[in-house]
């Protein structure tokens, strides 16, 4: 039996808070984690299938063009070697998060370099990777493919552009004014679980491990890109070592591991290299962003501009999202916002982990600081001063509000205790010393979802959707809201996901999957609890459980009389989305060390302070702020996408050249949760925290680089050589 909830209306009885069991919230440690920790929790490569053949992608070596030949005689009579495939199919990628569209490359044609143009198949992996090696390919090459934003016509995001009153005017008037331009470069999701798909055909039927983020939607494209009915795919991904973005939709991988598979008739697992992974799956936009602020001289904001520059790909929808926050984030009734695209021969730009404000925050709080200096304010009162009450675009009300209390909790905290100063105030060896702050603001975003529970006759419960786990704390907070609800201890709830035999799920990604998939199940368990409290002859709001039994001591087992009882939930939001405009919010303190003489600059202490409605589990939810943190430390010091200018081609495609954050970049990180209830985010009143956590950390990082050392810098990330660029003579 299905129940539908379509949320109109903001949930202000907050009923979790009633229940008595006393799950929710609570720091448990991931249900899964001990398979982790000992190697039993299989990914996607790791399941052991028989007479398995092992695929190896050739990518293109040409920017653009066209694959005229692909001479598979040159490798077919190497060791091994059962079959090239070169389906056209294989090089025709849907565009992410458009199911069911057409795709976007013309067939055999090339648009970027490194582009996966055919999948050679053989007995083993180390002679498949040889045939591929030597796999003879023609082209036929189109000179010229633009590479830079600068060298082609922009394409204005009509969307996004906002005109609001007059700024110009307001700059020419304004008491202080800031106009300066900020870039950011290309980012990679870089997941530590590399792309990879094991498929397998039985004449019929195709089921596929991946892995990957959204398999609500990834069946519907692989069903499309392999022509066969959804009812025959099944797509299985339990565990997922990460995605960011790069797994929201299927990649080559999947799709050339079926074809081959269902043109083989026997099991082929294909698994990117960690440089195909990087070189051909998806990449963060880089960024140009101008940024315009007009204050009077109680520096509250009467103007606001945010225009930005990104690319893509010809023919891909997806443009990054900078200017999301920046709608809402600050006041100031005169406005011009504008999001330009320009069509490069790069590898696709996608959704890479907060797409939007991981980069338009930072480039707005570097902006928000250099006013803050030019007004001779504390940068934490510039930002107070200038929240609004409403939307300043739509109008629209705020669902719930929590930066004022993040920026002052977190200040305190912190120790923050400057108003603006003059920067290399302290020194310690060749180390300038600073500190440094930002607001964070993530949209929240929630979806819809589906989720069947069912009491089991022997008083457990189970939990099955075709959500996925990427490694955030999916199947936890599931046992813990379930378990709430049912008065039972979470480790008597099995949850059972990442496989789309179950109903469809919200799927991870954007933040939003806690609340999404996590108002299905509440769904589904409200009306477990009506049937139970009838035959308890109980009120449901008058309904006690915990321990699995009722206030009167009946039992969930007697109650349920030998028979399962199972609910599905479906959950969608109404007119809540419209409504309202929904938004995490927080704000970031560094503490960093620059080096005088090598511009080298070290973290020395970092805390966050989010509000993000409820707080489903107090040690998941750190951990994603904590990693959240971690990116912005990349953002802001390390992470660059590096392209050659000639071709395009990635030239930083491995983890020792791409720089993330390691255990030697991070310092003691804090976290601060500002907990509230968000009435209007869902019906368990909580909001997306996976990305919060990056979206301006960035700028606190490089604010401090100026207060420590002088060195004002408008190019994320902050590399020595730029930082000593920047620093001003002794
Ligand atoms: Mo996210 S970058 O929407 O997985």
């Amino acid at each position: 039996m299905s129940v539908h909830l379509k949320q109109d209306k903001p949930d202000t009885s907050n009923r979790l808070d009633d229940m008595k069991q006393g799950v929710i919230g609570a720091p448990l440690p991931r249900v899964e984690g001990m398979a982790k920790v000992t190697g039993t929790a299989p990914y996607a490569a790791e399941y052991l299938v028989e007479n398995c053949a092992e695929g190896v992608l050739v990518t293109s070596t040409i920017t653009r063009g066209e694959v005229t030949r692909i001479d598979k005689d040159s490798v077919l009579s190497m060791p091994g070697v059962i079959a090239v495939i070169d389906d056209e199919r294989l090089i025709t990628r849907p565009a992410q998060g458009t199911a069911n569209e057409a795709p976007q490359q013309k067939p055999k044609s090339v648009s970027y370099w490194g582009q996966p143009i055919a999948l050679v198949v053989a007995e083993t992996f180390e002679d498949a990777r040889d045939a591929a090696k030597h796999l003879k390919v023609e082209y036929r090459e189109d000179e010229g493919a633009p590479l830079s934003p600068d060298a082609v016509e922009l394409e204005e995001q009509e969307g996004e552009t906002v005109h609001q009153g007059d700024l110009a005017h307001a700059m020419a008037e304004a008491a202080h004014s800031v106009d300066v331009t900020f870039t950011t470069e290309g980012h990679s999701s870089a997941a530590m679980e590399p792309h990879a798909a094991i498929a397998q055909w039985d004449g019929e039927r195709l089921t596929v491990h991946a892995s990957l983020q959204m398999l609500n939607y990834n069946i519907t494209e692989l069903a499309d890109a392999v022509g066969l009915d959804e009812s025959k795919v099944r797509l299985i991904s339990r565990f997922v070592g990460g995605g960011f973005g790069s797994k929201l939709g299927i990649s080559e991988d999947v799709v050339s591991a079926s074809l081959a598979a269902m043109q083989l008739c026997r099991p082929v697992r294909v698994v990117l290299s960690r440089q195909q992974v990087l070189q051909c799956i998806m990449r963060r936009s880089e960024t140009t962003q101008r940024i315009r602020l007009a204050a009077d001289e109680n520096g509250r904001l009467t103007g606001f501009g945010h225009e930005a520059l990104v690319s893509n790909l010809p023919g891909e929808s997806f443009a990054e999202p900078v200017l999301q926050s920046s709608h809402f984030l600050y006041a100031g009734q005169n406005r011009e916002l504008m999001l330009k695209l320009a069509r490069i021969h790069r590898m696709t730009a996608g959704s890479v982990r907060a797409p939007g404000e991981a980069v338009g925050m930072p480039a707005l709080e570097g902006a928000m600081d250099v006013l803050a200096h030019e007004i001779g304010i504390d940068p934490v009162e510039l930002r107070l001063r200038n929240i609004p009450e409403d939307n300043p675009e739509e109008g629209l009300p705020f669902s719930s509000h929590k930066l004022a209390e993040c920026l002052r909790q977190g200040a305190e905290a912190f120790g923050w205790d400057h108003g603006p100063r003059k920067p290399r105030h302290t020194r310690e060896g060749e180390w300038w010393v600073g500190t440094g702050m930002a607001s964070a603001a993530r949209v929240h975003n929630v979806g819809e979802a589906r989720a069947r529970v069912t009491l089991k006759a022997d008083g457990t419960a189970l939990v099955e959707t075709d959500m996925t786990d990427i490694g955030t704390g999916t199947y936890t907070i599931l046992a813990q809201i379930a378990g709430e609800m049912f008065g039972l201890d979470p480790g008597k709830v099995l949850v059972d996901l990442g496989d789309t035999r179950h109903p469809r799920g919200s799927g991870s990604g954007g933040s939003w999957g806690a609340a999404s998939v996590g108002s299905a199940v509440y769904v589904a368990c409200t009306a477990l609890r009506e049937e139970l409290a009838r035959r308890a002859g109980i009120a449901e709001d008058k309904l006690d459980l915990s321990n699995g039994r009722t206030q009167t001591g009946q039992t969930l087992s007697q109650l349920l009389d030998g028979q399962d009882m199972a609910r599905e939930g479906h959950y969608e939001p109404g007119d809540i989305a419209s409504d309202f405009t929904a938004s995490g919010f927080g704000a970031f303190f560094a503490q960093v060390r620059v080096n005088r003489f090598t511009g080298e600059t070290r973290v020395d202490r970092m805390l966050g302070a989010f509000g993000f409605g409820r707080v489903l589990n107090h040690k998941t939810a750190r951990s994603q702020c904590i990693g959240g943190i971690t990116w912005s430390i990349g953002a802001a010091l390390t992470e660059a996408l590096e392209f050659d200018p000639r071709d395009g081609h990635l030239v930083n495609c491995d983890l020792a050249e791409y720089h993330v954050p390691v255990n030697r970049d991070v310092p003691d990180l804090e976290v601060l949760m500002v907990e509230e209830r968000d009435p209007a985010a869902s019906p368990i009143q909580a909001k997306g925290i996976g990305e919060l956590g990056m979206c301006g950390g960035a700028a606190a990082i490089g604010n401090a680089i100026f207060d420590a050392s002088g060195a004002r810098i408008f190019d994320y990330p902050m590399t020595p050589d730029r930082v000593l660029a920047a620093m001003p003579a002794d």
